[in-house]
């Protein structure tokens, strides 16, 4: 049983391996989070963190070749860990909508967005075809497609890229779910229509009281859209909590330089700062702190043991935290 009944999300412990089962890679280690209704969690992190594949494990969609090695991920109370295949598809289409980054991808060039939302909404709420075009005329309304909402059928490629994201997110949303994961929604498009598709989220987000995951590798774009935000290194949270704390506040030096290395508002002449190195490649369970190897305030206790998550309400994952220094 949940907890806290407005909590939609619960996921805790994931863990994700690929290669030999003597000798996993780990690629996401010890994952937990929490989303409630009407709030968004930002998942932050460099290309390679892990952000992707736990959300894929969310919708129970994991590639071949990765596996959870534990964790539980609980959707309104509910494990989904476990499940059949033919269970899962059920609960993702009524009780998790996916947006991604580039939706041509999951749009299908050779039917109307109309008719694919529709399509979505009868499957899984098995309605007339007149109530689910109607649903499909409401949602793209919803999301700022008036013009799409008519009798006349429109394809994907007949749109520009903000209202093929707009009419992915009506699709996601065609049987009201109450999580939706965006990941990367907006990494494609350009500034202008970036800002309105995530205008569109938190907008979604208060009104449905919807609970959201958003995939983002830009810390700046998070603290500004997000509630919380949850900061992935190698796979490993390295902080999480409010936006208040974690973005204008940060513990972990991981944080800080992320945020170091936001290139300023308007653009200057002055050198950007660079995290030095790289993030380590998928291995086995490290013996110290992953971030050591490119930490500027590493010391030699860093590299004997792997920092607990601690700290509250805000968490951190290290030894040295940047305000005690
Ligand atoms: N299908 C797969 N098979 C094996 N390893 C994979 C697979 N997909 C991802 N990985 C590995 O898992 C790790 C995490 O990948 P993931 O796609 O979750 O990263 P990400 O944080 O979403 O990165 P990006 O910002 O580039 O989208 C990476 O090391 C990646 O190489
Ligand atoms: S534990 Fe040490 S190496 Fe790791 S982030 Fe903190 S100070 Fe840096
Ligand atoms: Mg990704």
């Amino acid at each position: 049983m949940n907890a806290n009944p407005d909590t939609i999300l619960a996921v805790a412990g994931l863990t994700l391996a690929r290669g030999p089962r003597h000798r996993p890679e780990i690629l996401v280690d010890d994952l937990s989070l929490t989303i409630q209704a009407g709030e968004m969690l930002a998942l932050v992190g460099e290309s390679g963190s892990g952000k992707s594949l736990s959300a894929a494990a969310v919708f129970g969609l994991l590639p071949a070749g990765v596996r959870r090695i534990a964790g539980s991920i609980r959707l309104q109370g509910q494990e989904l860990t476990g499940r059949s295949e033919r269970a899962l598809r059920a609960i993702r289409g009524r009780a998790m909508g996916l947006v991604f980054q580039n939706p041509l991808t999951a749009l299908n060039p050779s039917l109307s967005v109309q008719a694919q939302i529709a399509e979505v909404y009868r499957v899984h709420r098995q309605g007339s075809r007149t109530a689910a075009r109607a649903r499909a005329s409401a949602l793209l309304a919803e999301v700022g497609l008036q013009d799409l909402s008519g009798p006349r059928d429109h394809y994907p490629h007949q749109l520009s890229g903000g209202m093929r994201q707009r009419a992915m997110i009506a699709m996601a949303l065609a049987c009201d779910p109450p999580l939706l994961v965006a990941d990367e929604p907006t990494t494609a498009l350009d500034v202008l229509v970036q800002a309105q598709i995530l205008a569109l989220l938190a907008r979604l987000q208060r009104e449905r009281g919807l609970a959201i995951l958003f995939i983002t590798h830009d810390l700046r774009l998070a603290a500004r859209t997000a509630d919380r935000l949850l900061v992935l290194y190698a796979g490993a949270i390295m902080e999480e909590g409010a936006v208040a704390d974690v973005f204008e506040a940060p513990r972990h030096p991981y944080t800080k330089a992320l945020k170091a290395a936001i290139p300023p508002l308007p653009a200057t002449s002055q050198r950007l700062f660079e995290i030095p190195g790289l993030p380590p490649p998928p291995g086995p369970p490290p013996s110290g702190c992953r971030f050591a190897p490119r930490c500027g305030h590493v010391r030699p206790d860093c590299r004997d043991a792997v920092p607990p998550l601690r700290g509250a309400p805000a968490r951190f994952a290290c030894f040295h935290p940047c305000q005690d220094q």
